[in-house]
């Protein structure tokens, strides 16, 4: 973003005159004059004033290192190599490519203002526009095999959804595998992709978040969603403070996951089922049942009338029936 130092100016969605923003900046007016061109060009909404100046039609919530590193706990921030990005592909592609080395016990974490190849489940598209959401990924590492994937898939839908739970989001739910919902919106979802096996039963992975923060508008998504500043527009939600949260509780949850299991996570996934009591089917409609809520191995359980039938993640997926 070539006109971030603009922007970081007008954040607070004041008016600015050309004269002030020229001051602050140490450039000519007629310089200001195509910066503000430029930040058009690349998304911003900025109003030209007659005789006043320049005023960001939205308060803009830029991200910032320092603030994030501000928000995070000493003992996680001191295990993290953080890296807060102007613009990246994709934040999991991203923490791919940096892939550490053997051994390393540095947790890579890359968070972007915008990806031009946000990448979902299933293959489908994250959208991922600038300044709005939360586009963060994480590698970590993992003892037991490529066996204990499905499990941390839900384990960090819980983080998540605790993580927002502690910023004051009420009721966030979560749809088998991982997606948080908010009512009947999809507020967030998670994209665990496999890097590869380190040494034998070692497995490094790639874990993405995308949180819609600010996003009011969007086009061509294909299913309900929801943003935090739709469901709580009274609130003023910082994008670094919500970063640092959900790192923290995602590490914290992937030690417990370490240490102890998919057992510690069960109650806390099974609280915020929003499939629990529904009527459900499954992508190809092969199978249809009352939802009970997952096993211990994190299958979710179709009560059929005649048996539970388990569903493992990553092979079907599963919708309310209509
Ligand atoms: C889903 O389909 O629900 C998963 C979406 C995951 C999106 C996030 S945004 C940050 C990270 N980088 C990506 O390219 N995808 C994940």
């Amino acid at each position: 973003m070539k006109s971030r130092a603009l922007i970081g100016l007008m954040a607070d969605g004041n008016v600015h005159s050309g004269e002030s923003l020229a001051s602050s900046l140490g450039i000519s007016r007629t310089a200001i004059w195509k910066q503000v061109k430029r930040a058009v060009a690349e998304g911003y909404d900025i109003d030209t004033i007659r005789g006043r100046g320049y005023r960001l039609k939205t308060p803009v919530d830029l991200l910032s290192h320092e603030d994030i590193v501000r928000h995070l706990p000493p003992a996680i921030c001191q295990r993290l190599q953080l890296d807060v990005l102007d613009e990246v592909d994709s934040t999991n592609a991203e923490i791919i490519r940096r892939r550490p080395s053997l051994g390393s016990p540095v947790i890579p974490v890359c968070i972007a203002d915008c990806q031009t190849a946000g990448r979902g489940r299933r293959g489908r598209q994250w959208q991922s526009p600038r300044g709005e959401n939360l586009y963060l990924s994480l590698g970590l590492t993992f003892r037991g095999g490529f066996a204990m994937l499905d499990g941390l898939s839900l384990v960090l839908g819980v983080a998540a959804a605790e993580a927002l739970e502690a910023a004051g989001v009420d009721r966030v739910g979560l749809k088998w595998p991982n997606d948080l919902f908010l009512g009947r919106g999809k507020i967030a979802g998670i994209l665990v992709e496999l890097q590869g096996e380190l040494e034998e039963g070692v497995v490094q992975v790639v874990a993405g978040i995308g949180l819609n923060v600010h996003m009011r508008r969007a086009e061509g998504v294909d299913q309900a969603w929801e943003s935090l500043a739709i469901a709580s527009p009274e609130a003023h939600w910082s994008r670094n403070l919500l970063s640092a949260r959900l790192i923290a509780s995602l590490v914290a949850a992937a030690d417990q996951f370490s240490s102890e299991g998919f057992e510690a996570f069960l109650d806390r996934w099974q609280a915020r089922d929003i499939f629990a009591g529904q009527e459900l089917t499954t992508s190809q409609s092969d199978l249809a049942g009352i939802g009970r809520g997952i096993d211990a191995a994190g299958n979710y359980l179709l009560d059929t009338g005649q048996a539970l039938v388990p569903v493992r993640a990553g092979e079907i997926s599963l919708r309310v029936q209509s």
